[in-house]
């Protein structure tokens, strides 16, 4: 579902130059760099600095870890949703959450970096996933209002990433992205039916529900561009297309006008129109949220990683038989 401004979060600093080692690897270095100066696609097999192969192991991981944690939010809501047709596309957007972590496990794997791997470090809490996810959903209202804001936001971010210099990753997205427009529609959809056919009961639940997930969303763009030091460097690699601050305006920009369709307040006081600049203002956001909350200390994060954690013992049996099984084959294959 969702990037996050990811390049920000690993603790490695991404340095080029310690890759080259030889004659030989300068010259693939050199190689490389035309492509991507080229615009041309890197796949699995072609040679690429190492540096390169972490950011995007370390991207690709926690963007699949996001979509995986990011199906328990909404999964919450199915038992609840209010009618047949509510909880069939909420089941059927929850199922694509989990496909779009199945692409992106298989993307990064593409690197050399095993599943095991990965999941490991997800459930130590070593690797991160976007920090939306650490919010609850509190009302029916918070299922329209994560498809119309947080997929919306998603798909702001992931678009660009269709276009991004490794091909495994770019394939991957351009499926994801057409059913995160459908997520965003159904979100919206949903939200106008209360707004419009809605009691006023239902459309003070909606605005409650923008009103606690509209700044939590402009914050998955990730920090200001000043504050992200490896966006640089990923813009550079053809990884990132567009920066945080820039796809951040091109969200507000979009969503003001879908909010007003709605009926709904943006909760930000200073939000308007800014004629000289063709863009909005809007006002200042509590960074100090969105640093507490990647660090560890938003509202679910534990019950989030202990959900996942238990997901995953619960299904050792699972992973049991099949590894057993297919040890039974090969010997019946050998046998043959
Ligand atoms: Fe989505
Ligand atoms: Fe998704």
């Amino acid at each position: 579902m969702y990037t996050q401004a990811m390049d920000t979060m690993g603790k490695d600093a991404v340095d080029g130059e310690k890759t080259i080692r030889s004659a030989e690897d300068m010259q693939r270095q050199q190689r490389f760099d035309a492509h991507i100066d080229a615009g041309d696609f890197i796949e699995a097999k072609d040679w690429m600095p190492d540096n390169y192969r972490k950011t995007l192991v370390r991207q690709i991981s926690q963007h699949a870890h996001s979509e995986i944690v990011g199906m328990l939010p909404e999964g919450n809501w199915i038992s609840r949703a209010p009618t047949l047709k509510r909880k069939a596309i909420l089941l059927a957007k929850v199922q694509d959450e989990g496909g779009h972590g199945l692409y992106l496990y298989a993307a990064a794997e593409t690197l050399g970096t095993s599943r095991d791997q990965m999941f490991e470090a997800l459930h130590s809490g070593k690797a991160k996933y976007s920090s939306i996810f650490n919010y609850p959903t509190l009302t029916w209202a918070d299922m329209g209002t994560v498809g119309w804001l947080v997929d919306g936001a998603a798909i702001m971010n992931q678009v660009p990433i269709c276009r991004c210099s490794y091909a495994p990753y770019a394939r991957a997205m351009i499926r994801i992205c057409r059913e995160e427009s459908f997520h965003q529609r159904q979100g919206f959809e949903a939200l106008l039916t209360m707004m419009k056919q809605g009691t006023d009961a239902q459309k003070a639940m909606v605005q409650d529900a923008v009103n606690r997930w509209w700044w939590p969303s402009i914050m998955m763009f990730g920090p200001p561009d000043d504050q992200s030091p490896n966006s640089a460097q990923s813009m550079r690699w053809g990884i990132k297309r567009i920066s945080n601050d820039e796809l951040r305006q091109k969200f507000i920009d979009a969503t003001v006008e879908q909010a007003r369709i709605l009926g709904v307040t943006l909760p930000d006081p200073d939000l308007k129109w800014n004629e000289e600049r063709q863009a909005h203002d809007f006002g200042t956001i509590d960074w100090s949220e969105f640093w507490r909350v990647v660090g560890g200390d938003g509202p679910c994060n534990r019950e989030r990683l202990a959900a996942r954690v238990k997901a995953w013992d619960d299904g050792a049996w699972v992973r049991d038989a099949a590894l057993a099984h297919a040890a039974r084959q090969q010997q019946v294959a050998l046998a043959a």
